[in-house]
Protein backbone atom coordinates (compact mmCIF):
# COMPACT_ATOMS: atom_id res chain seq x y z
CA UNK A 1 0.00 0.00 0.00
CA UNK A 2 1.55 3.12 -1.35
CA UNK A 3 3.86 1.32 -3.25
CA UNK A 4 5.53 4.49 -5.14
CA UNK A 5 7.77 2.92 -7.88
CA UNK A 6 7.66 -0.71 -6.60
CA UNK A 7 10.81 -1.20 -4.60
CA UNK A 8 9.54 -3.11 -1.93
CA UNK A 9 6.80 -4.39 -4.17
CA UNK A 10 8.24 -6.15 -6.75
CA UNK A 11 11.39 -7.79 -4.00
CA UNK A 12 8.56 -9.51 -1.90
CA UNK A 13 6.56 -10.61 -6.14
CA UNK A 14 9.53 -12.74 -6.31
CA UNK A 15 6.96 -15.00 -3.21
CA UNK A 16 3.57 -14.26 -4.18
CA UNK A 17 1.44 -15.59 -6.25
CA UNK A 18 -0.31 -11.98 -7.34
CA UNK A 19 1.18 -9.10 -5.90
CA UNK A 20 -1.39 -5.71 -5.70
CA UNK A 21 0.61 -2.31 -5.76
CA UNK A 22 -1.69 0.36 -4.43
CA UNK A 23 -0.98 4.04 -4.59
CA UNK A 24 -2.77 7.43 -4.31
CA UNK A 25 -0.41 8.70 -7.13
CA UNK A 26 -0.85 7.27 -10.32
CA UNK A 27 2.11 8.64 -11.93
CA UNK A 28 3.74 5.78 -9.23
CA UNK A 29 1.88 3.40 -10.70
CA UNK A 30 3.04 4.01 -14.07
CA UNK A 31 6.18 3.51 -12.57
CA UNK A 32 5.51 0.47 -10.87
CA UNK A 33 4.12 -0.85 -14.39
CA UNK A 34 7.15 -0.01 -16.35
CA UNK A 35 9.55 -1.80 -13.47
CA UNK A 36 7.88 -4.92 -13.52
CA UNK A 37 7.44 -5.66 -17.09
CA UNK A 38 11.61 -4.92 -17.18
CA UNK A 39 11.96 -6.89 -14.40
CA UNK A 40 9.61 -9.73 -15.82
CA UNK A 41 7.06 -9.77 -13.78
CA UNK A 42 3.83 -11.10 -14.51
CA UNK A 43 1.87 -11.38 -11.74
CA UNK A 44 1.97 -7.76 -10.21
CA UNK A 45 -0.99 -5.15 -10.63
CA UNK A 46 -1.45 -1.80 -10.08
CA UNK A 47 -4.75 -0.09 -8.42
CA UNK A 48 -5.03 3.53 -7.76
CA UNK A 49 -6.66 5.20 -4.56
CA UNK A 50 -6.63 6.29 -1.47
CA UNK A 51 -5.64 3.40 1.18
CA UNK A 52 -7.60 0.52 0.80
CA UNK A 53 -10.16 1.84 -1.70
CA UNK A 54 -8.72 -0.16 -3.96
CA UNK A 55 -9.07 -3.08 -2.54
CA UNK A 56 -12.39 -3.02 -0.51
CA UNK A 57 -13.61 -6.10 0.98
CA UNK A 58 -10.23 -8.02 -0.50
CA UNK A 59 -8.00 -10.11 2.11
CA UNK A 60 -4.59 -10.81 1.59
CA UNK A 61 -1.77 -12.86 2.84
CA UNK A 62 0.73 -10.26 3.13
CA UNK A 63 -0.02 -6.57 3.22
CA UNK A 64 2.98 -3.92 3.27
CA UNK A 65 3.28 -0.66 3.76
CA UNK A 66 6.10 2.41 3.89
CA UNK A 67 3.10 5.00 3.82
CA UNK A 68 4.66 9.09 4.07
CA UNK A 69 5.52 9.64 7.63
CA UNK A 70 7.33 12.86 8.51
CA UNK A 71 5.84 15.41 10.17
CA UNK A 72 4.72 18.35 8.30
CA UNK A 73 4.57 22.11 9.07
CA UNK A 74 1.74 23.79 7.84
CA UNK A 75 3.65 25.66 5.26
CA UNK A 76 5.96 23.60 3.74
CA UNK A 77 5.24 22.75 0.34
CA UNK A 78 2.96 19.70 -0.24
CA UNK A 79 4.79 16.42 -0.93
CA UNK A 80 2.33 13.01 -1.08
CA UNK A 81 5.12 10.94 -0.88
CA UNK A 82 6.48 12.17 2.40
CA UNK A 83 3.91 13.99 4.22
CA UNK A 84 2.68 12.08 7.11
CA UNK A 85 0.08 15.53 8.53
CA UNK A 86 1.37 17.04 11.13
CA UNK A 87 2.58 14.47 13.67
CA UNK A 88 4.01 12.61 11.08
CA UNK A 89 1.75 9.30 11.93
CA UNK A 90 -1.78 10.32 10.02
CA UNK A 91 -1.70 7.64 7.59
CA UNK A 92 0.28 4.76 8.99
CA UNK A 93 -2.13 4.83 11.96
CA UNK A 94 -5.01 4.51 9.47
CA UNK A 95 -3.14 1.67 7.93
CA UNK A 96 -2.53 -0.14 10.98
CA UNK A 97 -6.22 0.60 11.95
CA UNK A 98 -7.54 -0.84 8.80
CA UNK A 99 -5.09 -3.79 8.40
CA UNK A 100 -7.08 -6.39 10.32
CA UNK A 101 -9.83 -6.18 7.82
CA UNK A 102 -7.64 -7.27 5.15
CA UNK A 103 -5.97 -10.06 6.55
CA UNK A 104 -6.88 -13.52 5.47
CA UNK A 105 -7.24 -15.89 8.76
CA UNK A 106 -2.68 -16.31 9.73
CA UNK A 107 -1.98 -13.57 7.75
CA UNK A 108 0.55 -10.70 8.46
CA UNK A 109 0.30 -7.13 7.81
CA UNK A 110 4.37 -5.22 8.11
CA UNK A 111 3.85 -1.51 8.28
CA UNK A 112 6.58 1.08 8.68
CA UNK A 113 6.85 4.14 10.10
CA UNK A 114 7.70 7.01 12.85
CA UNK A 115 7.01 8.10 16.05
CA UNK A 116 7.19 11.22 18.11
CA UNK A 117 7.48 12.24 21.82
CA UNK A 118 7.91 14.16 24.38
CA UNK A 119 10.87 13.43 26.51
CA UNK A 120 9.29 11.88 29.31
CA UNK A 121 8.91 9.09 26.70
CA UNK A 122 4.96 9.06 25.47
CA UNK A 123 6.42 7.36 22.41
CA UNK A 124 5.56 3.57 23.32
CA UNK A 125 1.94 4.51 22.64
CA UNK A 126 2.80 3.21 19.20
CA UNK A 127 0.32 1.35 18.18
CA UNK A 128 1.41 -2.09 19.67
CA UNK A 129 -1.38 -2.46 21.67
CA UNK A 130 -3.80 -5.37 21.43
CA UNK A 131 -6.73 -5.28 19.13
CA UNK A 132 -9.41 -7.81 18.03
CA UNK A 133 -8.39 -10.59 16.35
CA UNK A 134 -4.77 -10.22 16.01
CA UNK A 135 -1.43 -9.73 17.74
CA UNK A 136 0.88 -7.17 16.92
CA UNK A 137 4.65 -5.94 17.69
CA UNK A 138 5.43 -2.67 17.40
CA UNK A 139 9.34 -2.65 17.37
CA UNK A 140 10.38 1.02 18.29
CA UNK A 141 14.16 2.19 17.16
CA UNK A 142 16.65 4.56 18.86
CA UNK A 143 15.12 7.85 18.63
CA UNK A 144 16.45 11.32 17.49
CA UNK A 145 15.96 14.75 18.94
CA UNK A 146 13.94 17.57 17.09
CA UNK A 147 17.22 18.96 16.24
CA UNK A 148 18.81 15.73 14.92
CA UNK A 149 15.43 15.12 12.94
CA UNK A 150 15.41 18.64 11.46
CA UNK A 151 18.96 19.05 10.25
CA UNK A 152 18.90 15.26 8.64
CA UNK A 153 15.03 15.76 7.34
CA UNK A 154 15.77 19.32 5.58
CA UNK A 155 18.60 17.84 3.50
CA UNK A 156 17.09 17.80 0.48
CA UNK A 157 16.71 21.29 0.63
CA UNK A 158 20.33 22.00 0.25
CA UNK A 159 20.66 21.73 -4.13
CA UNK A 160 18.22 25.36 -3.55
CA UNK A 161 20.79 26.65 -1.39
CA UNK A 162 22.50 27.07 2.14
CA UNK A 163 19.73 29.69 2.92
CA UNK A 164 16.56 27.53 2.04
CA UNK A 165 18.40 24.43 3.72
CA UNK A 166 18.59 26.76 6.82
CA UNK A 167 15.30 28.11 6.66
CA UNK A 168 13.47 24.74 6.26
CA UNK A 169 15.50 23.45 8.87
CA UNK A 170 14.38 25.83 11.59
CA UNK A 171 10.39 25.67 10.03
CA UNK A 172 10.74 21.57 10.71
CA UNK A 173 12.00 22.38 14.33
CA UNK A 174 9.36 25.13 15.44
CA UNK A 175 6.79 22.68 14.02
CA UNK A 176 8.09 19.49 15.96
CA UNK A 177 8.61 21.68 19.20
CA UNK A 178 4.76 23.02 18.41
CA UNK A 179 3.85 19.26 18.66
CA UNK A 180 5.42 17.98 21.15
CA UNK A 181 7.41 15.78 19.36
CA UNK A 182 11.28 16.59 21.37
CA UNK A 183 11.79 12.69 20.11
CA UNK A 184 11.34 11.07 16.83
CA UNK A 185 12.03 7.49 16.37
CA UNK A 186 11.30 4.73 13.35
CA UNK A 187 9.23 2.13 14.26
CA UNK A 188 8.29 -1.23 12.32
CA UNK A 189 4.78 -2.49 13.27
CA UNK A 190 3.98 -6.37 13.03
CA UNK A 191 0.54 -7.57 12.75
CA UNK A 192 -0.58 -10.93 12.75
CA UNK A 193 -4.46 -11.99 12.23
CA UNK A 194 -5.07 -14.90 14.92
CA UNK A 195 -7.97 -15.90 17.42
CA UNK A 196 -5.64 -15.48 19.97
CA UNK A 197 -4.87 -11.52 20.42
CA UNK A 198 -2.19 -9.89 22.42
CA UNK A 199 -0.30 -6.94 21.91
CA UNK A 200 3.32 -5.49 22.39
CA UNK A 201 5.33 -2.53 22.02
CA UNK A 202 9.36 -3.39 22.37
CA UNK A 203 12.26 -0.98 22.41
CA UNK A 204 15.64 -1.73 20.79
CA UNK A 205 18.91 -0.09 20.33
CA UNK A 206 19.07 -0.82 16.75
CA UNK A 207 17.87 0.61 13.73
CA UNK A 208 14.74 -1.27 13.72
CA UNK A 209 14.75 -1.19 9.52
CA UNK A 210 17.98 -2.20 8.82
CA UNK A 211 18.03 -5.26 10.86
CA UNK A 212 14.05 -5.91 10.86
CA UNK A 213 13.40 -9.75 10.11
CA UNK A 214 9.96 -10.60 9.75
CA UNK A 215 10.63 -14.33 11.27
CA UNK A 216 11.97 -12.92 14.13
CA UNK A 217 9.33 -10.75 14.74
CA UNK A 218 7.12 -13.47 14.32
CA UNK A 219 8.89 -15.50 17.18
CA UNK A 220 8.65 -12.28 19.29
CA UNK A 221 5.01 -12.57 19.58
CA UNK A 222 5.07 -16.36 19.89
CA UNK A 223 7.27 -16.03 22.89
CA UNK A 224 5.46 -13.14 24.40
CA UNK A 225 2.07 -15.16 24.48
CA UNK A 226 4.00 -17.77 25.81
CA UNK A 227 5.58 -15.55 28.83
CA UNK A 228 1.79 -13.79 29.28
CA UNK A 229 0.08 -17.39 28.89
CA UNK A 230 2.42 -18.83 31.76
CA UNK A 231 4.89 -17.04 33.63
CA UNK A 232 6.98 -20.36 33.77
CA UNK A 233 10.30 -20.97 33.26
CA UNK A 234 9.25 -22.79 30.38
CA UNK A 235 7.68 -19.82 29.05
CA UNK A 236 11.08 -18.19 30.10
CA UNK A 237 13.29 -20.37 27.79
CA UNK A 238 10.64 -20.05 24.33
CA UNK A 239 11.65 -16.14 25.30
CA UNK A 240 15.05 -15.91 26.30
CA UNK A 241 15.40 -18.21 22.79
CA UNK A 242 15.21 -14.78 21.45
CA UNK A 243 17.92 -13.43 23.35
CA UNK A 244 20.21 -16.06 24.18
CA UNK A 245 23.80 -15.58 24.51
CA UNK A 246 22.78 -11.80 25.64
CA UNK A 247 22.03 -10.30 28.59
CA UNK A 248 19.78 -11.12 31.25
CA UNK A 249 19.03 -8.31 34.21
CA UNK A 250 17.56 -9.50 37.32
CA UNK A 251 16.81 -7.72 40.94
CA UNK A 252 15.24 -9.14 43.75
CA UNK A 253 11.29 -7.84 44.81
CA UNK A 254 9.62 -8.96 47.91
CA UNK A 255 9.53 -7.40 51.03
CA UNK A 256 13.41 -8.37 51.85
CA UNK A 257 12.57 -10.40 55.01
CA UNK A 258 13.08 -13.73 53.24
CA UNK A 259 9.53 -14.65 52.70
CA UNK A 260 8.15 -14.33 49.19
CA UNK A 261 11.50 -13.37 47.45
CA UNK A 262 12.11 -13.81 43.98
CA UNK A 263 13.74 -12.31 41.42
CA UNK A 264 12.39 -10.31 38.34
CA UNK A 265 13.83 -10.82 34.81
CA UNK A 266 14.05 -8.75 32.29
CA UNK A 267 15.13 -10.08 28.78
CA UNK A 268 17.67 -7.70 26.95
CA UNK A 269 17.84 -4.70 24.79
CA UNK A 270 15.45 -5.01 21.53
CA UNK A 271 13.82 -8.20 23.41
CA UNK A 272 11.44 -7.99 25.69
CA UNK A 273 10.28 -5.23 27.96
CA UNK A 274 8.33 -6.81 30.61
CA UNK A 275 9.57 -8.88 33.17
CA UNK A 276 9.16 -12.78 34.71
CA UNK A 277 8.80 -13.55 37.89
CA UNK A 278 10.99 -16.61 39.06
CA UNK A 279 12.09 -18.04 42.10
CA UNK A 280 15.50 -16.51 43.62
CA UNK A 281 16.36 -20.43 43.37
CA UNK A 282 16.33 -21.02 39.66
CA UNK A 283 18.61 -17.67 39.10
CA UNK A 284 20.71 -19.11 41.53
CA UNK A 285 20.85 -22.11 38.57
CA UNK A 286 21.33 -19.70 35.82
CA UNK A 287 24.17 -17.76 37.62
CA UNK A 288 26.20 -21.33 38.57
CA UNK A 289 25.30 -22.05 35.04
CA UNK A 290 26.75 -19.29 33.25
CA UNK A 291 27.76 -20.47 29.81
CA UNK A 292 26.09 -18.03 26.88
CA UNK A 293 24.20 -15.33 29.50
CA UNK A 294 25.45 -12.89 31.16
CA UNK A 295 23.98 -11.96 34.10
CA UNK A 296 23.90 -8.78 35.73
CA UNK A 297 22.50 -7.61 38.98
CA UNK A 298 19.87 -4.63 39.30
CA UNK A 299 18.54 -2.46 42.71
CA UNK A 300 18.86 -5.17 45.90
CA UNK A 301 20.01 -8.47 44.93
CA UNK A 302 20.31 -10.83 47.89
CA UNK A 303 21.77 -14.04 46.59
CA UNK A 304 21.11 -16.89 48.92
CA UNK A 305 22.25 -17.03 52.01
CA UNK A 306 24.44 -19.03 53.93
CA UNK A 307 21.06 -19.96 56.14
CA UNK A 308 19.90 -21.46 53.20
CA UNK A 309 16.65 -19.01 51.73
CA UNK A 310 15.81 -19.40 48.37
CA UNK A 311 16.99 -23.04 49.04
CA UNK A 312 17.16 -24.90 45.26
CA UNK A 313 16.02 -28.26 44.92
CA UNK A 314 13.74 -29.94 42.46
CA UNK A 315 13.06 -26.07 40.75
CA UNK A 316 16.65 -26.00 40.26
CA UNK A 317 16.77 -28.96 38.16
CA UNK A 318 14.00 -28.34 36.90
CA UNK A 319 15.22 -24.97 35.19
CA UNK A 320 18.32 -26.78 34.58
CA UNK A 321 17.28 -29.33 33.11
CA UNK A 322 14.60 -27.73 30.62
CA UNK A 323 16.84 -24.71 29.85
CA UNK A 324 19.60 -27.14 28.52
CA UNK A 325 17.05 -29.45 26.63
CA UNK A 326 16.49 -25.87 25.15
CA UNK A 327 19.15 -25.98 24.02
CA UNK A 328 19.39 -22.30 25.45
CA UNK A 329 22.23 -22.68 27.60
CA UNK A 330 25.50 -24.55 26.46
CA UNK A 331 28.47 -24.45 28.75
CA UNK A 332 31.00 -23.44 25.86
CA UNK A 333 33.89 -25.70 27.82
CA UNK A 334 34.03 -27.50 30.47
CA UNK A 335 36.29 -25.57 32.46
CA UNK A 336 35.37 -25.20 35.48
CA UNK A 337 32.38 -22.21 36.10
CA UNK A 338 32.56 -19.79 38.57
CA UNK A 339 32.20 -20.88 42.38
CA UNK A 340 28.55 -21.55 42.47
CA UNK A 341 26.10 -20.87 45.16
CA UNK A 342 26.99 -23.68 47.88
CA UNK A 343 22.97 -24.44 48.06
CA UNK A 344 23.16 -24.42 43.98
CA UNK A 345 26.59 -27.06 43.79
CA UNK A 346 24.83 -29.40 46.50
CA UNK A 347 21.70 -29.93 43.63
CA UNK A 348 22.11 -30.98 40.22
CA UNK A 349 25.90 -29.85 39.23
CA UNK A 350 27.22 -26.91 37.98
CA UNK A 351 27.88 -27.59 34.40
C1 LIG B 1 7.47 6.76 1.11
S1 LIG B 1 6.65 6.33 -0.39
C2 LIG B 1 6.80 4.57 -0.40
C3 LIG B 1 7.64 4.06 -1.51
C4 LIG B 1 7.59 2.57 -1.66
N1 LIG B 1 7.74 1.91 -0.39
C5 LIG B 1 8.62 2.00 -2.63
O1 LIG B 1 9.00 0.86 -2.45
O2 LIG B 1 9.01 2.69 -3.56
C6 LIG B 1 4.99 6.59 0.06
C7 LIG B 1 4.00 6.32 -1.05
O3 LIG B 1 2.69 6.43 -0.51
C8 LIG B 1 1.85 7.05 -1.48
N2 LIG B 1 0.69 7.64 -0.79
C9 LIG B 1 0.63 8.80 -0.12
N3 LIG B 1 -0.59 8.98 0.37
C10 LIG B 1 -1.32 7.89 0.03
C11 LIG B 1 -2.68 7.49 0.27
N4 LIG B 1 -3.52 8.24 0.98
N5 LIG B 1 -3.09 6.32 -0.23
C12 LIG B 1 -2.24 5.53 -0.96
N6 LIG B 1 -0.96 5.87 -1.22
C13 LIG B 1 -0.50 7.02 -0.71
C14 LIG B 1 2.75 8.05 -2.15
O4 LIG B 1 2.28 8.41 -3.43
C15 LIG B 1 4.08 7.31 -2.20
O5 LIG B 1 4.23 6.60 -3.41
Amino acid sequence: MGCGAGAILLHLARGAAIAVGTDINPRAGAFLVLNARLNGFDNVEFRCGDLFAPVAGERFDLLVSQPPFMPTPPAASPAVFRDGGARGDGLWRKVVAGAPDHLTEGGVAVIVGEIGGGISGHLSQAGGEPRDGCQSLCLIGQPVSAEEYAIRASIGALKHGYARYRGDVRMLLRHLRACGLDLLAPLVLTIRRTAQAGGWTLRSDKDVWEDFDLDHALRHIDARLALEESASTTSFVAAADLAAATLIRYRSVGAGDGRDESAHLHLPRGALRRGLEMPLAEWDALEALGGGIELRHEGDWRPVDAAGRGEPGAAVAGAMTRLFEAGLLVVQERAPLAPAPAAVSAGQGGD
